[in-house]
């Protein structure tokens, strides 16, 4: 058969398919987001997030060991208070848990990246993102309460900040706040387009975040839209966003790739629990290959264009990674 363009030519051998790989996964590209908690040498599985633990404070710092070991360079934070209550006040709390983990991974290991969710919802009695009032959200008095957690997060040391709210404006309150009382270096990677999503469950029984009432689709997006995604995104860009969220990530590579052509800052790619747990379980029961699926969802990530990669699967992907075989 007279050819003149056989692709197949490039896919001869491992050493030419190697050659023209288009887009490479590294272990520069995760981050791990890890539970923090009350107690002493505790260290908690989750039970739909195999191999995720909440950790007390001691084996929080022995796991990022590991973590630094593997050379991967960031972790995200979540705290799980010991007490909840209508104003979330442990988020924001200077000798809350995450501000507590924050200082003691920066003195133990102050090269490694230490990022923190801005939040109210694990630290609120009745589980929502915000403070409540007869039943409906409140903005603006929640967007000021996260602007003092992200305050007492970066003043423990927090290398980043990442609000994961949804509330209106409050990106640029962070920004505003944080620049007052000296803090214009931090960085902000802003959950921009977070859905309202099913994919959250086995997280909320990790963080005992589950809303005690309604849910939280007068915040986060409707699954059906993007045009929207891209609003609240350019919103947060503008209130001075430096790195954007899409969350989740399996099933919106459409706006990871929307996004990242639009407005061509770093993106990243939030692997979130439900495809996590989808994952291990499917695995657990001998029905795929977990290292092959985990490495094509996330090099699908990268390939729609995210940066960053936010993934429970971090501590395996960097041993895979650094496998020599
Ligand atoms: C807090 C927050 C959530 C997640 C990250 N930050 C839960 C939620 O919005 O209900 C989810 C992460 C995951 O599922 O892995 N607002």
């Amino acid at each position: 058969m007279q050819l003149i363009k056989r692709p197949r030519r490039l896919r001869i051998n491992e050493v030419i398919r190697t050659m023209v790989r288009e887009h490479h996964l590294m272990v520069t590209d995760l981050i791990y987001p890890m539970f923090v908690t009350y107690g002493e040498s505790s260290k908690t599985e989750i039970p739909s997030m195999p191999g995720i633990y909440q950790y007390s404070l001691d084996t929080f710092l022995l796991a990022l060991k590991e973590v630094v070991a593997l050379k991967i360079p960031a972790v995200l934070l979540f705290g799980i208070p010991e007490t909840k209550d209508e104003m979330g006040s442990g988020a924001y709390d200077e000798q809350g848990i995450v501000q507590q983990a924050v200082r003691l991974a920066k003195k133990h290991y102050p090269n490694l990246y230490v990022i923190t969710d801005v939040c109210l919802c694990e630290y609120t009695s009745h589980g929502h993102c915000g403070l409540v009032e007869d039943g409906t959200i409140l903005n603006d008095a929640t967007v000021d309460l996260l602007a003092k957690t992200a305050i007492s997060q970066a003043q423990a040391g927090a290398d980043m900040v990442a609000p994961s709210d949804m509330m209106d404006g409050r990106v640029g309150a962070i920004r505003e706040t944080l620049d007052l009382i000296g803090f214009c270096h931090i960085p902000i990677m802003s959950y921009a387009a977070k859905y309202a999503s099913g994919f959250y469950g086995p997280f909320r029984e990790a963080a005992g975040s589950t809303p005690q009432f309604g849910d939280r689709r007068s915040y986060q997006m409707d699954p059906a839209n993007t045009d929207e995604a891209l609003r609240e995104v350019a919103l947060d860009v503008e209130e001075g966003a430096d790195i954007i969220i899409v969350k989740p990530a399996m099933a919106y590579g459409d706006l990871i790739y929307r996004t990242k052509q639009r407005f061509g800052l770093p993106v990243a790619a939030y692997n979130v629990s439900g495809e996590y747990a989808m994952v291990k379980a499917a695995a657990a029961q001998g029905w795929i290959d977990e290292e092959r699926i985990v490495l094509e969802t996330l090099i699908g990530m990268k390939r729609a264009g995210a940066d960053l990669l936010i993934t429970y699967h971090a501590l395996d992907v960097a041993r895979w990674l650094g496998r020599e075989d």
